[in-house]
């Protein structure tokens, strides 16, 4: 098997880390192609919990090499106070390598996201404050700092130095803070250099002959389809590529070696942040209610900054919409767990747009502010089903609830999550 690329369907925090955890297993690499430390993956083995950021969740298969490729942005800090934590509780990250042409976050581009947050007010986006919105900028912008930049002192100053011409007049006059020196930058940026060396390296080339040799690869999305800066809710998105075509430019593999595209996709919808959710359970009343039960049930708080999710319920627009943007092959289905309980569980089959109905994502942004979701009433289930392992065993609504969403999705369900443990998973279809 060759390249598999693995993304998130909705607005983020499907179960991507689960999901890559249990095929790290069975591949020789598990990659991050786009996003930084915004990502925040929950991945628990047994006993132990693990809060991943930047590193690719194949970290935690000793058997597999994880890859930060190109198309990530890089906080240095935050890498190796993660590999430092995560050595101390005896898992190995000496395997870990970093492309050379991965993005560094500075610690001004931390600043600016933050502040602009702030002056936005209202119309602000709700970004993780992680610097990583300003640090794609910079790439496109052209006065990005690269991981190889570290390798050569003389250029890291003089990019750094260009690179803050710009930078401090905005920080200064726009934000009326106060100007960065490029000795501080370039200092705390050197200070990470001998460690960050050895694992340096042309992943493009090392995945390319890895392919060659008949290894599996893993490309591991962070965000999600709705994120995407691109194809997603803009402006309410992140800044990177997080579908399946970010996977090649992000890791430097060619789109004809991709051979199969999984979507992680939860059994209701969370959005972290804020932009429109037309299924999203709000306001007064009983829809609060169900909101609140969602969130308490599914613990849907952001691994990331903590801050509670909002909650909906399952919308199969969006689900034919990921298909279609990322070629989807194969869905896995989360968390139908939590779903345990309801008399009746809606599932959003097409939109009302101001009297019209859509069964495909509307054209524009203003379309989608306004779209109401249509709902079919789906029967619920009572009996736990954290314990099934087989989807027969699954009461019959369970199944019924599983099929109707799967002949709406656009695509087939390989495998069903029933809790957050790596054996909480019921396989339908082999994914490798
Ligand atoms: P990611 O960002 O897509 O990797 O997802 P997160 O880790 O941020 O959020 C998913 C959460 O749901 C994590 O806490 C997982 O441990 C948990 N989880 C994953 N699959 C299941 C499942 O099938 N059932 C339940 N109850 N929890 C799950
Ligand atoms: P994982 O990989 C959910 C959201 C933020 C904000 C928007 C922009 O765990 O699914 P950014 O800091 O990226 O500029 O913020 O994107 N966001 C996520 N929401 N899961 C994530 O990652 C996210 N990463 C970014 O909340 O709305
Ligand atoms: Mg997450």
């Amino acid at each position: 098997m060759p390249a598999l690329v693995l993304i998130g369907a909705q607005w983020g925090d499907e179960g991507k880390g689960k999901a890559t955890d249990q095929l790290g297993g069975s591949v020789d690499y598990v990659v991050k192609f786009n996003g930084g430390n915004n990502a925040g993956h929950t991945v628990v083995i047994g006993e132990h919990t693990y809060a991943l950021h930047l590193l690719p969740s194949g970290i935690l298969s000793p058997g597999c090499t994880p890859v930060i490729a190109n198309g990530v942005v890089l906080d240095l800090t935050v890498l190796f106070e993660e590999i430092d934590a995560l050595e101390a509780r005896g898992v190995s990250c000496a395997k870990l390598v970093v492309s050379a042409d991965a993005h560094l976050i500075p610690s001004y581009n931390r600043t600016l996201d933050r502040v602009a947050e702030r002056y936005l007010g209202k119309r602000r986006l709700g970004t993780t404050g992680r610097g990583i919105g300003p640090t794609y900028a910079d790439k496109m912008n052209r006065i990005g700092i690269r991981v190889q930049d570290l390798l050569d002192e003389g250029i890291l100053r003089q990019k750094v130095e260009a690179a803050l011409e710009m930078k401090n007049q905005i920080l200064v006059k726009v934000y009326n803070r106060k100007a960065v020196t490029a000795d501080e930058v370039v200092e705390e940026m050197l200070s990470y250099a001998e460690r960050l060396r050895p694992r340096v390296r042309d992943t493009g080339l090392l995945l390319s002959q890895a392919l060659d040799r008949g290894e599996t690869v893993l490309l591991e999305g962070g965000q999600a389809t709705l994120l995407d800066v691109d194809h997603g809710t803009y402006p309410f998105v992140t800044s990177s590529s997080a579908t399946s075509g970010g996977a090649c430019t992000g890791s430097g593999i060619a789109p004809n070696r991709i051979d199969k595209v999984i979507a992680v996709v939860k059994a209701y919808t969370t959005r972290v942040g804020e932009g429109p959710f037309p299924t999203e359970l709000t306001g007064e009343g009983a829809d609060a209610a169900d909101g609140e039960r969602l969130r308490k049930v599914g613990a849907e708080y952001g691994t990331t900054t903590g801050r509670p999710r909002r909650c909906g319920w399952y919308d199969t627009v969006i689900a034919r919409y990921a298909a279609r943007v990322n070629g989807v092959t194969d869905f896995v289905l989360t968390k139908l767990d939590v779903l345990t309980g309801w008399d009746k569980i809606p599932v959003c089959v097409a939109y009302d747009v101001d009297g019209r109905r859509h069964e495909e994502m509307p054209m524009t942004q203003t379309d989608f502010h306004h779209a109401k979701p249509v709902y079919d009433y789906l029967d619920g289930w009572t009996e736990d089903i954290t314990g099934v392992r087989t989807f027969e065993d699954l009461p019959k609504n369970a199944q019924a609830y599983v099929h109707a969403l799967e002949a709406c999705s656009g695509a087939p369900f390989s495998s069903i999550g029933v809790g957050p443990d790596r054996e909480q998973t019921l396989e339908l279809r082999p994914l490798l």
